[in-house]
């Protein structure tokens, strides 16, 4: 039986399997707190009885299983308590190399075991909403899963950011995103979505940047930049709602304020454009950021320190940004394009915009950038058979997680992190 079905057994004898998460005893007494995937129970077993002297013996993380009668106990850690009938250790644990306060190197050495933390089992659980809601969200709005390839001959978000793989004889590239593969889906699917990781060769070594990730994207035909900003914002708030109907415990454990997290939900997320932060900052920062640089983290953490929801930041200058996002015609300087940014520093968790259509523009922005228009030419294709007004977007899966898990580094927001500096164990 589960931990979690404790509270419905008081004066019922039940099993539980699990591991050994803390210990300690007292002359007539050995405290023994079992984890197991839905929670603790503190478990005890007494002088005389046969078992007694093996229960001593026991070691942190040791696998066991445990008969007994569940009895309410106020000084309990949960308020019920397993007094053990029958004891049976099925794995002896060797002694535990995780003690209290490690560094996160450590913890990062060792993340194999560091995974079976309550912090990470919390983590990991609140990962498996935020996917889930991906998923439902766009399936419940008619969007087909479409999968991309993850080797791909050439850049998505410029190359300097690209992995090369050897490829039997030949090279080519990890995935960078899955967005121009879906602009040949949409032909057919019209609405498409898809989770996959995704690659990046990121040469900074901040708490935003992992070098393997999950990006989450969509991309659909016959739409426009304002209305798929707000799939946007209606995807991340069915996220924020999701993780707030399934994980308040863990929340709870992350140390997050739930009733902040309720309160984003039910507010409108602001769109400013990017000439319009450049004002905030100015005016409110007194941070003078030249008209066509690309913001950069400061910058975006000073911004919104002015906002307590996401923001969506709409038409950056045209020449910073990727080779396929339009020019807007109603401001030339600018593109068609989108981010959207998360409050207390946790960055951009959302990129997206319309998508160029004109051979021309696309062909000038791919040789702008010392791109080969050449190696795009199944791409510029869609273009010429049946075009139509498209746009998309990605989230940064982890990013999300991240934020609502209130965690100081992105790289607890994923199983195994891959970074510039770990791609271990
Ligand atoms: O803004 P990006 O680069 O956009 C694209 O790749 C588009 N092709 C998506 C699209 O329009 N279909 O990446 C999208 C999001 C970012 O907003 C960020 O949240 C996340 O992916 N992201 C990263 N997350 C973790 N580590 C990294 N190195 C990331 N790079 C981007
Ligand atoms: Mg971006």
């Amino acid at each position: 039986m589960n931990i979690d079905k404790v509270p419905g057994s008081v004066g019922k004898e039940i099993e539980v399997k699990g591991w050994v998460w803390r210990m300690r005893e007292s002359k007539d007494i050995v405290f023994l707190i079992i984890r197991d995937s839905n929670g603790v129970l503190q478990c005890t077993i007494k002088e005389g009885h046969p078992d007694f002297e093996r229960a001593k013996t026991i070691t942190i993380e040791s696998s066991v299983i445990l008969h007994g009668l569940i009895e309410e106990d106020k000084r309990a850690p949960t308020g019920y308590e397993m007094k053990i009938k029958k004891f049976e250790i099925v794995g002896l644990a060797e002694r535990y190399p995780i003690t209290k306060d490690q560094s996160p190197e450590l913890l990062l050495d060792l993340r194999h075991l560091w995974l079976r933390s309550r912090k990470m089992t919390a983590i990991m659980k609140v990962r498996h909403t935020v996917v889930g809601a991906i998923h439902e969200f766009f399936r419940e709005r008619g969007y087909y899963e479409f999968d991309p390839p993850i080797f791909q001959p050439s850049q998505c978000e410029g190359g300097s950011t690209l992995f090369e793989v050897k490829y039997f004889e030949d090279k080519t590239y990890l995935s960078q995103s899955w967005q121009l593969y879906a602009e040949a889906a949409i032909f057919a699917l019209e609405k498409v979505y898809d989770m996959s990781p995704t690659f990046r060769a990121e040469r900074s070594k901040t708490s935003r940047h992992l070098a393997e990730f999950w990006m989450a994207e969509m991309e659909a035909a016959w739409m426009e930049l304002p209305e798929v900003v707000q799939v946007a914002k209606d995807e991340i708030r069915f996220i924020i709602q999701q993780v707030l109907k399934h994980n308040r415990p863990e929340l709870e454990l992350l140390g997050q304020d739930i009733a902040k997290l309720e309160k984003i939900a039910k507010k409108d997320f602001p769109t400013i454009t990017y000439t319009e932060t450049l004002d905030i900052l100015k005016n409110k920062e007194r941070m003078k950021v030249t008209w066509g640089k690309d913001l950069r983290t400061i910058e975006e953490d000073k911004l919104m320190k002015h906002f307590d929801t996401p923001v969506v930041v709409t038409n950056y200058p045209k020449e910073i940004m990727a080779f396929y996002k339009p020019r807007d015609p109603k401001d030339k300087k600018t593109a068609l394009c989108f981010d959207m940014l998360a409050p207390e520093g946790y960055g951009e968790i959302v990129g997206g915009s319309q998508r160029d259509t004109d051979i021309k523009e696309l062909s000038n922005s791919l040789k702008d950038m010392g791109e080969k228009p050449e190696n795009y030419e199944w791409y510029l294709d869609l273009r010429k058979f049946g075009s139509v007004p498209h746009s998309g977007y990605g989230v940064g899966v982890e990013r999300v997680i991240a934020w609502l898990c209130k965690l100081d580094s992105i790289r607890d927001a994923i199983s195994f992190p891959r970074t510039m500096a770990r791609w271990k164990p």
